[in-house]
């Protein structure tokens, strides 16, 4: 080394050339997935969680019809939010510890780079609707409790209460079980199996490679009032970058969150991993947080994630098997069974 360049010169001039370099090699993988066209015929194409089938269905016909994707999606996720028979989402979702419904969504349109968000909020049953509102109506991105609610009244949207006697009666089944032992305990289904969390998330590619994506929960069952989980949290329940690709999660929104992971699986996917990858290689990074995290953090839960790229290619992928999702492309509306990292242990939800 000259002895007019000092280490920290040259420290500085080698990371800025190194991160230059990984700049171009970023940028050129970027530019490869941008300009290689989609295969004809391959575009629009609608991917969600399991219970979306109706809302990709819905989705896929909007942008054939030549909406927005991120209308036809909310429109999409709408259905299932204001059906009283999805508990996990919307009107009838399972509500907090106290017996209140608090719901979470989250939005963006990759087009013009926009995103909404809204947390805990109570009385609105379709909070994607409300995410939207505030990406359109103001420039900030996540509103919250009584701010979000205001925000929603404000512009006309109605109360309502969103407790359905289904799901009250369950709230009151789980009060009825408390005891000094159980930590909040969940109820379970008739097959034996907890149940806590469910959410819809939904992404669409229209046939200009336009991307968005959507996700909406009413969290975790019973949680304590006031938590929020992973869906309203840009970068983790839901991530869309128009060059690249959009991914979003359903599952325990709390080990999501640590490994950022609708972002991380768009990351992988813009350094070239197929959808599918993508989505297990940020499941991995779970598992490998979960094994270092102290006990009381409770057993590994399932995490699922779905996305789709810029050309179409989709995929999907759960920690445990036996999940499925929705996708609509022009072979059709189905389910498909996701990539997985281990069979479904018994108990598992
Ligand atoms: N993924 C939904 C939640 O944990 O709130």
């Amino acid at each position: 080394m000259s002895p007019k360049v000092s280490r920290r010169n040259f420290l500085k001039k080698s990371t800025a050339a190194g991160m230059g370099a990984a700049l171009i090699s970023h940028m050129a993988v970027e530019n490869v997935m941008a300009q290689t066209p989609a295969p004809p015929g391959s575009l629009p194409v609608v991917i969600s969680s399991v219970n979306g089938l109706e809302a990709v269905k819905k989705a896929f016909e909007m942008i054939k019809g030549g909406s927005d994707p991120l209308d036809a999606v909310i429109a999409g996720v709408n259905i299932v939010e204001d059906d009283p028979n999805d508990m996990t989402v919307g009107y009838g979702g399972l509500p907090n510890e106290d017996g209140e419904v608090e719901l979470d969504a989250s939005c963006m349109h990759g087009p013009t780079c926009r995103a909404g968000s809204v947390g805990a909020l109570k009385f609105i049953k379709n909070p994607s609707t409300v995410a939207k509102l505030i990406m359109d109506r103001s420039n900030r991105i996540m509103l919250v409790g009584e701010g979000a609610l205001k925000f929603a009244l404000a512009h006309g949207f109605k109360k309502e209460n969103l407790l359905t006697d289904k799901s009250r009666e369950l709230w009151l089944k789980w009060k009825d079980n408390l005891s000094t032992h159980d930590d909040w305990e969940p109820p379970h289904d008739k097959e034996g199996n907890p149940i806590t969390h469910g959410t819809i998330n939904c992404n669409a590619v229209d046939a200009r490679g336009n991307i968005a994506g959507v996700n909406s929960t009413s969290g975790m069952a019973f949680k304590v009032a006031g938590r929020v989980g992973d869906s309203p949290i840009i970068g983790a329940g839901l991530y869309v970058d128009n060059e690249v690709g959009a991914a979003g999660s359903t599952g325990h929104g709390e080990a999501n969150i640590k490994v950022v992971g609708a972002h991380t699986v768009v990351e992988f996917m813009r350094d070239g991993a197929s959808p599918e990858e993508a989505c297990v290689r940020t499941l991995k990074r779970i598992v490998e947080m979960q094994k270092k995290a102290p006990k009381w953090w409770g057993e590994l839960q399932n995490v699922a994630y779905y996305a789709i790229n810029k050309r179409g290619q989709f995929g999907a992928a759960a920690i445990y098997g036996e999940t499925r999702y929705a996708i609509a492309t022009r072979e059709g509306v189905r389910r498909l069974e996701c990539a997985y990292l281990f069979k479904k242990p018994a108990g598992a939800n």
